[in-house]
């Protein structure tokens, strides 16, 4: 028996297990069922009951070390041959690279543009009240836009509708600052409109400009700059007289390009005019002493042009065939 047991612990400590083969003879030679464990088993057996005890424990220390080295090495083994199978060094699946949204893109060329002639950013709630977004911009009580067909109100709630300009936040940065102010506010607006030409979202950056002595030629100095940075000089510009009731006088702009045959076709970009006097008392400023102008930019207008993109709707259909053009 002592010489089994012996034996058992040199195969085991002298083991080098590095191949399956290797593996393979030391499970014949000592676990298999002709192995020198099972050997020692059978002698273990046969041993009167008074030396059982001396052997016994050693034998089991024994069998469980030579299994777990047998084990061990066949797990390495296996997880080494696996590897081949990894090429770690192989390109992975492409992600496809994002872009900016056209809209994203114009309204950030804007922000950028107004920024470089001491414009700040503005912002103001998409959910906006009643108060900022008609009534302290001197609309009357029958205004049009007021109506239901023409505006988003909330069910819960008359008070409060989906803003449908950026006008409000005038209010907004007039209240909360004191003049000189210079600001442009982007954003998000929201009328009952849905055709190729109007989408029921679209996007306004609002300009405002209050200090003493502003005029009329100060606003167009601004907005002239503005054409000829994002379309360039070869653009005319004119302005037809309009109404807003938040501004006197109000104007329409129109830039155009004069075609081969000399015409020029016009298109309408935005309203502006002198902020009325009537608004700045609304925000505590006295209209003797400052006066300013507004002006309001179609986004989504500007982007149609700049990329010729034929249907407003498709700057909101989130097909990435689209918006992955530019
Ligand atoms: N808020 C006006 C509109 O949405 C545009 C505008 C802004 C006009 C500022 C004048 C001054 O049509």
């Amino acid at each position: 028996m002592e010489t089994l047991l012996k034996e058992i612990a040199q195969r085991t400590q002298e083991a080098k297990l590095t191949t399956k083969a290797d593996c393979e003879n030391f499970k014949r030679d000592v676990l298999g069922k002709n192995g020198l464990i099972q050997t020692a088993m059978d002698a273990f057996r046969d041993l009167p009951g008074s030396e059982k005890p001396k052997w016994g424990s050693e034998l089991n220390r024994l069998k469980t070390e030579a299994n777990t080295l047998y084990q061990t090495a066949l797990d390495n083994l296996d997880s080494e041959v696996k590897l081949p199978w990894t090429d770690i060094t192989l390109p992975s699946i492409p992600l496809p690279k994002g872009s900016l949204h056209p809209l994203t893109q114009v309204e950030s060329d804007l922000t950028a543009l107004f920024n470089r002639i001491g414009f700040r950013v503005a912002t103001g709630p998409e959910i906006e009240d009643d108060w900022h977004n008609f009534t302290a911009l001197n609309f009357p009580e029958n205004h049009p836009a007021r109506d239901m067909q023409d505006t988003f109100f909330m069910k819960g709630n008359p008070d409060r509708l989906l803003r449908t300009h950026t006008s409000g936040v005038q209010i907004r940065t007039m209240l909360s600052q004191q003049p000189p102010i210079r600001v442009v506010a982007p954003g998000r607006v929201y009328r009952c409109d849905n055709d190729a030409t109007h989408s029921p979202v679209f996007h306004q950056i609002e300009g405002l400009v209050i200090d003493k002595d502003v005029s009329f030629a100060d606003m167009k100095e601004v907005l002239y700059y503005f054409v000829d940075q994002f379309f360039g000089k070869e653009f005319e510009v004119r302005f037809r007289p309009s109404f807003f009731p938040f501004t006197e006088p109000s104007a329409e702009m129109d830039i155009g390009r004069r075609k081969a045959n000399g015409e020029i076709a016009w298109m309408e970009i935005l309203g502006c005019g002198m902020v009325d006097p009537a608004v700045l008392e609304n925000c505590n400023i006295d209209p003797e002493e400052y006066s300013g102008y507004a002006f309001g930019i179609g986004i989504d207008r500007l982007a149609m042009l700049r990329y010729q993109i034929p249907d407003i709707r498709l700057l909101y259909e989130n097909d990435v065939r689209f918006s992955g053009q530019f």
